[in-house]
């Protein structure tokens, strides 16, 4: 199935919560939606699922206008972070229970449901758990027969909304393995909400980054990390250092800032403003840097250097302990970021629509 979502706007009251979602997601693929709370993941999906309706916008799900249709008529699996399972049923007739409802002349036989539901708690693997009762179940094994319940229909289009969301990390990691084998298995094609940015890299192959009711950026990990299309991206990735710069032949210049490494940009000399992330920045030591190192932590694996400046600005800096040089405090370091990106200043201050900045064709470097 191809969903095809075009336009798409939504207000509450004077809050606008969808301003324009344009987005395509193609049959059998598992896309990921990311972005802080409140940026209207759920709303998204909620129309989707015909639980909610836009106020603008398109819905073709394979060439269909779905918004007309009612939530029964989609064929779509959900599952929330709290899924309620029905306390007074069993496993079994949990995940059977989206068969058993429909009307008689569509319902599968018992037979036919109960080998489904086998199939189901095979693929789960669960089949162990098939006559317990939701409270003699942990929380990933609950998720687990949640979206069995959502699976046992068959769906067109299956929807995730932060399911691992109230479970331990470990078992979220577990969980995320488990759920990308089930998905290559089924093919169906899929939705899965997070605000977690590890989650939603290590499941899908495209991400989807939101933030207050916009699409932000789309791509794989590599290039949302690496190329990050708006000042909202860069911060939400983690690059929580930004520093004022000024910009010469598309390269960014400070005192103690060695750019070398960074793509050079097509933008016009002047000030900017660069982001960085604080495990992307080497250190090497250089008396003519105003940055001094006036703390260090380690928490085993990694060291938390902090440099400050003679203004009081501070860089924390994240190094591998077993790879890090020899940090002492009071010394200069130059900073020498691995990745980065650059954004004019206008354009971070109104914190406004994405834009990406070209990078240079290597002729004019
Ligand atoms: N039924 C509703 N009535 C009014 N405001 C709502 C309603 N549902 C969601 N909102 C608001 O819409 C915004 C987006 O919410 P939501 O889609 O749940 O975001 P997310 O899932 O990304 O956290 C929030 O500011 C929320 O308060
Ligand atoms: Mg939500």
């Amino acid at each position: 199935m191809t969903i095809a979502i075009s336009s798409l706007t939504k207000r509450f009251d004077q809050t606008a919560v969808l301003r324009g979602i344009d987005l395509t997601i193609n049959d059998g693929e598992l896309v990921a939606l990311l972005g802080p709370s409140g940026s209207g993941k759920t709303t998204l999906l909620k129309i989707i699922a015909g639980l909610d309706w836009p106020d603008a916008g398109g819905l073709v799900v394979n060439g269909q206008d779905w918004l007309p249709l009612p939530a029964q008529k989609r064929r779509i699996g959900f599952v929330f972070q709290h899924y309620a399972l029905f306390p007074h049923m069993t496993v079994r007739d949990n995940i059977a229970f989206g068969l058993t409802v429909r009307p008689k002349s569509e319902r599968p036989s018992k037979t036919a449901i109960a080998a489904k539901v086998d199939d189901l708690l095979g693929l789960l693997q669960i089949p162990h758990l098939a006559d317990r009762f939701p409270a003699q179940l942990s929380g990933g094994q609950r998720q687990r027969v949640a979206l069995g319940r959502a699976l046992a229909i068959e769906p067109a289009v299956l929807l995730l909304d932060e399911p691992f969301g109230a479970l331990d990390a470990a078992i979220r990691r577990d969980l995320r393995a488990w759920l990308r084998e089930v998905h290559q298995a089924t093919g169906s094609t899929t939705l899965f909400v997070t605000h977690d940015q590890e989650e939603a890299f290590e499941l899908a192959d495209r991400v989807v980054v939101m933030g207050e009711g916009r699409i932000e950026q789309i791509g794989s990990a590599d290039q949302i990390h690496d190329h990050p299309a708006s000042p909202f991206v860069a911060r939400f990735m983690g690059a929580v250092v930004e520093l004022p710069v000024t910009l010469r032949a598309g390269r960014a210049e400070a005192a103690g800032l060695d750019a070398r490494m960074l793509e050079r940009r097509a933008m016009a000399d002047g000030p900017a403003q660069l982001f960085l992330r604080p495990d992307a920045i080497a250190l090497d030591a250089d008396p003519a840097s105003p940055w001094i190192l006036s703390h260090k932590a380690s928490n085993g694996a990694m060291i938390r250097a902090t440099l400050r400046r003679a203004d009081g600005t501070e860089v924390p800096v994240d190094l591998l302990r077993h790879s890090a040089p020899d940090l002492s405090l009071g010394t200069a370091y130059r900073l020498r970021p691995l990745t980065g990106a650059v954004f004019p200043l206008d354009g971070v201050a109104q914190n406004d629509a994405p834009r990406p900045l070209p990078i240079l064709k290597e002729k004019r470097q």
